[in-house]
């Protein structure tokens, strides 16, 4: 049998990266360019690999014109180096650096994004993958990583203004009209029959939602944002992926050679389209059979909460539009294209959202008290209820929790998580132990609900 082992890639752990303006090839017919603002001048951000337990630094030098900070989201790392500006750090000025400096304790799919004026500064473009490789890896044939992205232009082919738009904020959020795949209109993902394809999958967007099907395969879900789980395949086949989620697949391509497969997102209804292709060659099957090989993913070095003496929380998702009969439930929204660049309108500082009763708006700042204080090193279970008409991707900071339970059902598969997708009315468990101190962001990564109210800090003391 041949047992495929990937090499440890070129895992470095010195890094310098770049936020500042570039340019981006997001319409279709060869030509036209983007502005867009980017890490070293590209989007997505360069592909960060890191080691697992070995330590790390990243340089980051802005050259925007405005503040800015670097969030490792989903990396269990210490307080001063999750990149909250005000709340875990001063906020990197134009033309200054800061040192990233931390040991990636879990291996996995991560990512990066800015944590400061983050709905123009995640909607321009700034945001990269970062992958913690494990010791062994699970054999593959190859690993490859889709940044998945979303943007709204107008019909130049430019990033349409109106961000912070009032009454989309209170509604889906700013979902755009142009996805991309690793920066560009994807075409055809050329594959071997036969191969064994470790996939990643990470949706950077500010808003959408997606829910993908992979026609005449079948992919088996290995890891959650980041975290392994029990290997299984998806709920009706559909990989749902919302802002700020990871997927790590293992996806077997048994097609058939000089055959196309289509990766379709179907998650707003009617609104259905071919994301990608799996293109064959036409060459002979790599091998016959499936790899027989395993597919579990070496455990991270997660605490277990004790969900004996563990703490009780309830957070209470509220606000936003009460409903809008088509824009609820199945994820219906408006058609892709009829969203306009919007009336402008700023969020920023007003809040329509709230966790039990109370707002905290914008990126993060200095003096955001904590709604609740964890004694460290204690279990907690956080019971979330969206009370609210619309899905929010729900983000803590600095930990991974487990999934408990979803409607007073058990989660299956043994699943961590560091987003949890609430669909409207959804009441979600989660766990985990606070081992690491500090103040903690807790937020809906849809970033218009963030910067619109949908976010708290937790203190862990
Ligand atoms: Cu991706 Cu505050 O997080
Ligand atoms: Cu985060
Ligand atoms: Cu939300």
């Amino acid at each position: 049998m041949v047992r495929p082992t990937l090499g440890l890639a070129a895992a470095v752990s010195d890094y310098k990266i770049t936020p500042g303006p570039g340019r981006a090839r997001l319409k279709g017919g060869g030509g036209s360019n983007t502005d867009v603002w980017a890490y070293d001048g590209d989007v997505p951000g360069p592909v960060i690999r890191l080691r697992q337990g070995k330590p790390a630094r990243i340089v980051v030098e802005n050259r925007l014109q405005e503040d800015t900070t670097v969030h490792w989201h989903g990396i269990r790392l210490p307080n001063a180096m999750d990149g909250v500006p005000g709340l875990t750090q001063p906020p990197i000025k134009p033309g200054e650096r800061f040192v990233y400096e931390f040991t990636p304790p879990d291996a996995g799919t991560f990512w990066y994004h800015p944590h400061a004026n983050s709905l123009q500064q995640l909607g321009r473009g700034l945001a990269g993958a970062l992958v913690v490789e494990e010791a062994e890896p699970v054999p593959a044939d190859r690993d490859v990583v889709w940044v998945l992205g979303d943007w709204r232009l107008d019909s130049d082919g430019n990033i349409a203004p109106g961000f912070g738009n009032r009454m989309e904020a209170a509604m889906s959020g700013r979902v755009g009209n142009t996805v991309t795949l690793n920066g560009t209109l994807p075409g055809d993902q050329n594959v071997r029959a036969g191969e064994r394809i470790r996939l990643r999958l990470v949706n950077t967007s500010l808003a959408r939602i997606m829910a993908l099907r992979f026609e005449g395969h079948r992919p088996v879900i290995v890891a959650v944002d980041g975290q392994p789980c029990d290997p299984h395949e998806p709920e009706g086949g559909r990989l749902l992926l919302a802002p700020a989620m990871r997927l790590d697949l293992i996806v077997d391509m048994q097609g058939e050679p000089g055959r196309r497969y289509a990766v379709i997102d179907d998650y707003y209804d009617g609104l259905a389209y071919d994301l990608t292709s799996f293109a064959y060659a036409g060459q002979a099957p790599l091998r016959k059979n499936p790899l027989d090989a395993p597919m579990r993913l070496p455990r991270n070095p997660l605490p277990e909460p004790d969900l004996q003496s563990a703490k009780r929380h309830e957070l209470a998702l509220q606000g936003g539009m009460p409903s809008m009969g088509n824009m609820t439930g199945g994820g219906k929204m408006q058609g892709m294209g009829g969203m306009s660049g919007g009336t402008g309108g700023m969020a920023h500082g007003r809040a329509i959202w709230s966790i039990n009763g109370t707002s905290m708006t914008g990126d993060g700042h200095a003096d955001m008290l904590p709604l609740v204080t964890l004694m460290r090193d204690s279990s907690h279970v956080v019971t979330m209820r969206n009370e609210t008409a619309w899905w929010h991707p729900m983000h803590l900071h600095g930990f991974s929790f487990r999934v408990l339970s979803r409607n007073g059902v058990p989660v299956p598969h043994n699943q961590w998580a560091d987003t949890v997708l609430l669909a409207p009315k959804d009441t979600v468990e989660v766990a985990f132990v606070a081992d690491n101190p500090g103040d903690w962001m807790l937020h809906c990564h849809v970033t218009d609900h963030q910067t619109a109210g949908l976010m708290t800090v937790l203190r862990v003391t």
